[in-house]
């Protein structure tokens, strides 16, 4: 090799190397090893120059090793470069198959139209309003001030002697960092979950649901609402071709559900809100799309979001009543997303949890059907979705598939704790008399 040449070394020359040789790494030039995508090797022992007799001529075609590896080539500065081992052609393809409008085409124009209109370009409008997604905060909802003085205090516990703090905010940091590892939020907790902050969890429930029990043991804390979704989806989720499990969604949809799907190749199976009917749920209408999918799948499991996203409807209690019995005759696992049920608005609408009118339905249908029900710290009054705070209610569940679905979670180690802290708030808020009550109800009724 000439004195002027640059060296491109492989993990097997870089042994080869003169003791004292200086080296660096080009980036982006391909890998230096097996299919790698890391760095490449020069020596700097001269200025680069191409290392090919005819610099820019690619001197061997993208092709495969015996042992089916990309070969290298010459690219046109005449580098050598490998052939990428991850390709469009070779990724998991039901990953291809996902479509998520919630960050589409549509959501990528919107953000180049706020791009150009804040550069000074004119349009016949001065305001993008991105309505594609819940995203409060980001609309300009303030935070709720008792929620992030607690926080603050657990991220920052040195504020704890900061007289500025009220004492229920501190006796409440407090009483979440006691539950912390090490007493703080940055160790992992429990994979399902803090454990006192999935006992207030139930509690919370229980109140909601006129008294109805809840056992801790049955909540999961997720990270966001669609964390436990989508692992409800993954337990569901099995068999081959006409026997590929089915999972029924309303139409609209929020796209979680079918995005979910396309990865985990199960078959959705769309069932059809009636929009005359205020968006209204039939039970003829589940009955059609369920037949018409049991000749080409297994359907196993019904998916309701009450209150409706994108639709907003609310279900009435006889819906839900109809629709526990349906699931109940045709076996399937419900799934209820629940994460608006603070946004009820309309006169003479109210929200009825699936868990309480399956409970006041009777042991025929409270000790029978499957259900797991989804909250979040992203919507209601709230809007923190940021924080990533969320839990599931899993109710009959069998045994052996609830440490299936712990075992499953344990993988991820744990939701991020800061949003399980601020869960923990969410469901058990300032009381009367406590010091930050007042101004929580205020600022709370205000944006309710
Ligand atoms: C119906 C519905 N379910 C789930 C989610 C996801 O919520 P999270 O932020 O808790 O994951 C959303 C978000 O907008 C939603 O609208």
């Amino acid at each position: 090799m000439s004195a002027t040449r640059v060296q491109l070394l492989s993990p097997r020359t870089l042994p080869l190397l003169s003791p004292g040789r200086v080296t660096l790494f080009l980036q982006g030039g391909g890998g230096p090893h097996r299919g790698g995508v890391g760095p490449r090797f020069r020596s700097l022992t001269s200025p680069p120059v191409s290392c090919s007799s005819s610099p820019g001529r690619a001197l061997s075609s993208l092709s495969t090793t015996r042992r089916g590896l990309p070969k290298e080539k010459m690219s046109e500065n005449g580098m050598m470069s490998r052939a990428k081992v991850l390709t469009i052609d070779t990724m998991n393809p039901t990953v291809k198959k996902v479509e998520y409008a919630v960050r589409g085409p549509i959501v990528q124009r919107a953000v180049e139209l706020e791009r150009e209109l804040s550069e000074g370009m004119k349009k016949p409008f001065a305001e993008v309003i991105k309505a594609n997604i819940g995203d409060a905060h980001a609309m300009g909802q303030q935070p709720i001030t008792f929620f992030r003085q607690v926080l603050a205090l657990c991220s920052y516990p040195e504020l704890l002697s900061d007289s500025t703090f009220p004492e229920d905010a501190k006796s409440r940091a407090c009483r979440i960092l006691n539950s912390c590892g090490g007493n703080s939020m940055g160790a992992y907790s429990a994979s399902q979950g803090i454990e006192s902050v999935r006992q207030d969890v139930a509690r919370y429930i229980e109140r909601r649901d006129g008294g109805v029990p809840c056992d801790p043991d049955n909540i999961y804390l997720t990270t966001g609402a669609s964390d436990g979704i989508v692992t409800m989806l993954k337990l569901l989720v099995c068999g081959e071709g006409a026997m590929r499990a089915g999972v029924m969604i309303s139409i609209p949809q929020y796209p979680l559900y079918s995005a979910a799907l396309a990865e985990l190749s199960a078959v959705q199976i769309n069932y059809y809100l009636n929009e005359e009917k205020c968006w209204s749920l039939d039970i003829s209408e589940l009955q059609r799309a369920l037949d018409e999918a049991r000749l080409y799948c297994n359907p196993r499991a019904l998916c309701i979001i009450n209150p409706g996203n994108p639709t907003g409807q609310v279900q009435s209690r006889e819906c839900i009543e109809d629709v526990i019995r349906f699931a109940a005759k045709e076996r399937l696992f419900l799934m209820a997303d629940e994460v608006y049920q603070d946004n009820v608005y309309a006169e003479g609408c109210q929200f009825h949890s699936f868990k309480k009118v399956l409970f006041e339905m009777g042991p025929e249908y409270s000790e029978t059907v499957e259900l797991a029900s989804f909250h979040s710290t992203s919507k209601c009054y709230m809007g923190e979705c940021g924080f990533r705070g969320g839990y599931m209610e899993i109710i009959n569940m069998d045994d052996d598939v609830k440490a299936q679905l712990t075992k499953l979670l344990s993988v991820r180690l744990c939701p991020p704790v800061p949003g399980q802290a601020l869960m923990d708030l969410v469901v058990n808020p300032p009381q009367p008399g406590e010091p930050s009550y007042e101004h929580f109800i205020k600022v709370n009724t205000k944006l309710t």
